[in-house]
C-alpha cells in the first residue's frame, strides 16, 4: 500500500468537487471517480471510458450513514452492510426519493448499486471530497480492469489524474448482489465469495439468470477483452502465450502463473496484471489453464470466459 500525501488527497478532492474526474485505488481495482451528484461529471466518466450509456455505475460512500441518504435498506440489506462494509460488496437497492444523485449515474434505473470501499486512500478521498463518488473500473470500456496506477495512466494516455495507492489487494471487482424480499441474488461474482455471504446470513445466495431483468449489464459477453484472442486450454502451441495455474505444464514460450501453489486469492490478485503483461507482448493468442469453480474461482472464470468469448 502506498499513501499519497494529505495535500495530494486534498487536491484530488477539490478536483472532484469541481466536477473533474480522478482515478483512485480501491481494494478491488482502480476506479474512475466523479461526484455522483453532478450529472456533467458523471457523463464525463461515460465519455472518458467510451462506455455504453445503459450501463449503470456503482456509487461509493464513506460509510453506511452516507449510503442511507441514497437508498432504502431492508433489515437484510443492513445485515449485509454491517457484515461486509467496508469491503468488496456492492448492494443494489431501491433509490430513496430526493436522493440528489445524478440520473446518469444509475442509467435511469430506480435502483442504485452502493458500496463502501475498504482502502485507506479511497476512504480518505471520500471523506475529503465529502461527496458520494460514482466510479466504474478505471479502464476504457471493454478493456482490462486496472490494478495499478500505471495501468490507469497507460489506459487513458495520462489524461486522467490518478492517486497512486500501490497495487490493489484483491484484483477482481466487487461482488454485486441485490435483495428481493428475503432472497439474496448475486448479479456479478466478485472479490467476496458467495459462500462467505451464505455463511454470514445463513441464506442461499441465488444466481441471476442471464437475460433476466435485473442482470448487470457488466455481465455482457466480451466485456473484459484483451487485444489478444484467448482460449481456455492446457496445451499452448509455439507462438502463443500461456497463463498457467498451479503446477504448470512445461512450456517454452511466454508464460505467467496465476498461482503456482493453486491459491485462488493470489490468482485473483494476479489475473488482470498478468493478462495485461501477456497482452502487451503482442501475442495473438493467450492460452489460459482451467481454474477451479469454487470461491473466488467463480469470479476469475467469469472474467476469463468473457475475455475468451467471440468478439462482435
Ligand atoms: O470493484 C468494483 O466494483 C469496481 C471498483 C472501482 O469499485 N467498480 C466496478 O464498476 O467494477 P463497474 O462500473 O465496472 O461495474 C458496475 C457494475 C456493472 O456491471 C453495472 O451493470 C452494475 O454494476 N450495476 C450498477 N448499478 C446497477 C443496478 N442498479 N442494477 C443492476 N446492476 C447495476
Ligand atoms: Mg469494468
Amino acid at each position: 500500500m502506498n499513501m499519497p500525501a494529505p495535500a495530494e488527497i486534498e487536491k484530488a478532492a477539490a478536483l472532484l468537487r469541481d466536477g473533474k474526474l480522478v482515478a483512485f485505488p480501491t481494494e478491488t481495482v482502480y476506479g474512475l471517480g466523479a461526484d455522483a451528484t453532478n450529472a456533467d461529471a458523471v457523463l464525463s466518466i461515460y465519455e472518458t471510458k467510451g462506455r455504453p450509456r445503459f450501463n449503470p455505475l456503482i456509487v461509493h460512500c464513506a460509510d453506511l450513514a452516507m449510503a442511507e441518504r441514497f437508498a432504502s435498506f431492508s433489515p437484510l440489506a443492513r445485515q449485509l452492510a454491517d457484515a461486509f462494509w467496508p469491503g468488496p460488496l456492492s448492494i443494489v437497492l431501491p433509490l430513496k426519493s430526493g436522493h440528489g444523485l445524478a440520473d446518469v449515474a444509475t442509467a435511469g434505473l430506480d435502483t442504485i448499486a452502493l458500496r463502501v470501499p475498504d482502502h485507506p486512500v479511497a476512504q480518505a478521498l471520500l471523506r475529503a471530497a465529502d461527496r458520494p463518488l460514482a466510479a466504474p473500473s478505471a479502464n476504457p470500456s471493454g478493456k482490462l480492469s486496472p490494478t495499478t496506477a500505471e495501468q490507469v495512466q497507460r489506459g487513458f494516455s495520462g489524461r486522467v489524474p490518478v492517486l497512486d495507492g500501490g497495487p490493489c489487494k484483491s484484483g477482481v471487482e466487487s461482488t454485486i448482489v441485490t435483495i428481493d424480499g428475503d432472497r439474496i441474488i448475486q448479479l456479478r461474482a466478485g472479490a467476496l465469495a458467495r459462500e462467505e455471504i451464505e455463511r454470514v446470513t445463513g441464506l442461499v445466495v441465488s444466481q441471476a439468470e442471464t437475460g433476466a431483468k435485473i442482470s448487470a449489464p457488466g455481465m455482457l459477453l466480451s466485456h473484459y477483452a484483451p487485444n489478444a484472442h484467448m482460449r481456455l486450454d492446457t496445451s499452448p502451441q509455439p507462438g502463443e502465450a500461456y497463463l498457467a495455474f498451479g503446477a504448470a505444464t512445461p512450456f517454452d514460450g511466454i508464460t505467467r502463473n496465476l498461482s503456482e501453489s493453486g491459491d485462488l486469492h493470489e490468482a485473483a490478485r494476479n489475473l488482470f496484471s498478468m493478462l495485461h503483461e501477456l497482452d502487451a507482448t503482442g501475442v495473438t493468442m493467450i492460452v489460459v489453464a482451467p481454474i477451479p469453480e469454487t470461491g473466488l474461482g467463480e469470479a476469475i472464470n467469469d472474467r476469463l470466459r468473457r475475455a475468451a468469448a467471440p468478439r462482435s
